[in-house]
């Protein structure tokens, strides 16, 4: 069983949307997962799954005051620890803790975390075995994954490698070699800017992308990266008589 914290240097990368989508596209290849909203002052994942109302929460298991298995939901047919969106107090030196003991449970369990090295992202960090980085193509970005990538290796942390999200093709953009070069990882899957994408938090379309649209393009990305931290593939959809006559006849 594997333990994965999603994280990023700066703000916005897209960690919330990734560790979402990657804990339902591992879930789509048949694995027992969890996801854990570790950025608890902002609670955006909490959100996403639209566990908002949850009566008991992250920090009641934190504080004590709550079973950490209590505080499982299902959500989108996924297991879901929430975190509240109203300001609390909480004892973050337990979640290392409290994460542990769900893990016979899950063959993963995806944290996110907050960006930078705030206290909530380094707690998020510690409770977890591996790391995911998230980049955006800027040198920004880069250098404060960098660091990210210090304090986990510090902390003992395997980190799997980086993805590169939110790419528009421009010429002033990072490219993949050249981050991942920098920080000495693994490229684990360029994702484009897409408008698919950038809709998820609007209200009425509020959910993860492999909810509302399992078969697009955006999805298939997820899907490779699940790939890639599973070690699993997805089954290749079977092909009718025509589409294998057409691809014999055109070799595509
Ligand atoms: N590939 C993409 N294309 C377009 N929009 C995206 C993409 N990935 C994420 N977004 C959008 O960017 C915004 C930030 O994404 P998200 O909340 O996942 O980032 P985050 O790293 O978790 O942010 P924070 O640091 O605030 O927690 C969201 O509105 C999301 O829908
Ligand atoms: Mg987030």
């Amino acid at each position: 069983m594997t333990t994965i914290t999603i994280t990023s240097g700066k703000g916005g990368t897209g960690k919330t949307t990734m560790a979402a989508n990657l804990a339902l596209s591992l879930k789509k290849l048949g694995k027992r997962v969890l996801v854990v909203d570790g950025d608890l002052n902002m609670a955006n994942l909490t959100l996403l799954f639209d566990l908002q109302n949850s009566p008991i929460t992250l920090e009641d298991a934190l504080n004590g005051e709550a079973k950490i298995r209590d505080v499982i939901y299902s959500s989108y047919d996924i297991d879901v620890v929430p975190a509240t969106i109203e300001l609390r107090e909480y004892d973050l030196s337990t979640l290392r803790e409290q994460i542990s003991k769900l893990r016979e449970m899950y063959d993963f369990i995806v944290i996110d975390s907050a960006a930078g090295a705030d206290e909530t992202t380094l707690a998020a960090i510690k409770a977890s075995d591996d790391v995911i980085l998230v980049l955006e193509p800027t040198k920004a970005s880069l250098a404060d994954a960098i660091k990210m990538k210090r304090i986990s290796e510090r902390d003992g942390k395997r980190v799997l490698g980086f993805v590169m999200n939110k790419i528009r093709d421009r010429k002033y953009e990072l490219g993949e070699k050249d981050a991942s070069i920098a920080l000495d990882l693994p490229l684990l899957v360029s994702i484009p800017f897409s408008e698919n994408i950038a809709e998820t938090f609007s209200f009425r379309q509020r959910a993860p992308l492999l909810v509302r649209m399992p078969r697009s393009r955006e999805a298939s990305y997820f899907k490779k990266l699940a790939e890639k931290i599973s070690g699993e593939k997805f089954e290749e959809k079977k092909e009718n008589f025509l589409q294998r006559f057409l691809k014999r006849l055109f070799k595509f």
